[in-house]
């Protein structure tokens, strides 16, 4: 490719490219009859680090840099992993937090939450193991997840370029989600992300002024009551309250080393104050 090539193909990528989102949401915890699965094929892990291996071979370093942050305020991701390979080959990205000032350039909308919501987005399943369930079983371990560490989230929110049919799809006939607000999303380069100035509608939700987690309003927009779509949400023997917890955790972020703020900061072998690598700390 040519210099001059490159640096349109640059330009062309900090053009803000914009896309309708429609914003979705369902209660928590899901609900017992819906359990489903992927197959032995695969199996399920929740990440709350950014060094996990499987993570790293699937994003890129810049990605996980970029979401440390975010991951030091309760970010997770669910990952598929596939047996056979050992390899992820699903994930879907949630924080439990609102993001902060800042978090766009990361890669973060602009959502806010209430105390009891949470918000998935990058949902994504590799092409070669599509319609096998994965997308959805992911939905159930995020539930159980969320159930095992997060037990206060009553909502869920999740989102979808309307555009894209298969996300829809699964969001509405499968996640059981049902849309609250639409807005404008704007994506500069590779990470950086946004909300279109007043392109919420309407304007009471997760990405307004005004919504739940402003505390002027607890009612969840939308939810269905009656007909075939109402169901007993909120469930207390739901799914996700199993009372065998077989989840595979990977939670070994920032304890590798000694506890830095030791009084007595350990020694390494050359004598100098220890490092994460020069003593690997023992649980
Ligand atoms: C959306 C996506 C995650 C679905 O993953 P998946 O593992 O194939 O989903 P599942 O096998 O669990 O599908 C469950 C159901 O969702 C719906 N669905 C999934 N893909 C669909 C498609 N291409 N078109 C229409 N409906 C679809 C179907 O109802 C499906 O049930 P069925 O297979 O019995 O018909 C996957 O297609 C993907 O990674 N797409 C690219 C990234 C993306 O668009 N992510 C969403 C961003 S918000």
């Amino acid at each position: 490719m040519s210099v001059v090539n490159k640096l349109k193909g640059k330009v062309e990528n900090l053009k803000p490219r914009v896309s309708e989102c429609a914003i979705v949401v369902r209660p928590l915890p899901l609900i017992a009859d819906e359990i489903i699965s992927a197959g032995d094929d695969f199996y399920f892990k929740i990440v709350f680090d950014p060094t996990d291996r499987h993570l790293v071979a699937l994003e890129p370093a810049r990605r996980l840099e970029l979401m440390k942050g975010p991951f030091a305020r309760g970010a997770l991701v669910i990952l598929a992993i596939h047996k056979p390979t050992d390899t992820a080959i699903g994930k879907m990205w949630l924080v439990s937090e609102s993001p902060v000032a800042g978090d766009g350039k990361r890669g973060l909308l602009p959502i806010q939450l209430a105390k009891d919501e949470i918000f998935l987005f990058d949902l994504w399943v590799h092409k070669d193991f599509r319609r096998n369930a994965v997308g959805i079983t992911m939905a159930y371990e995020m539930g159980a997840a969320v159930d095992q560490f997060f037990p206060e989230a009553r909502w869920v929110y999740g989102y979808a370029h309307v555009d894209n049919e298969a996300s829809m799809q699964l969001m509405s006939l499968v996640y059981g989600m049902w849309t609250v607000q639409t807005m404008k999303e704007y994506e500069i380069g590779d990470y950086h992300v946004g909300m279109v100035p007043n392109s919420d509608s309407p304007k009471f939700g997760p990405f307004s002024k005004r919504g739940r987690h402003s505390g002027d309003g607890f009612q969840m927009p939308g939810r269905p009551r009656s007909g075939d779509t109402a169901r007993d949400y909120h469930h207390r023997e739901g799914f996700a309250r199993r009372t065998v917890n077989d989840a595979v955790i990977s939670d070994d972020w920032m304890w590798p080393g000694p506890e830095w703020f030791d009084t007595e900061h350990p020694k390494g072998s050359d004598g100098k104050p220890a490092t994460p690598e020069t003593l690997p700390r023992s649980m």
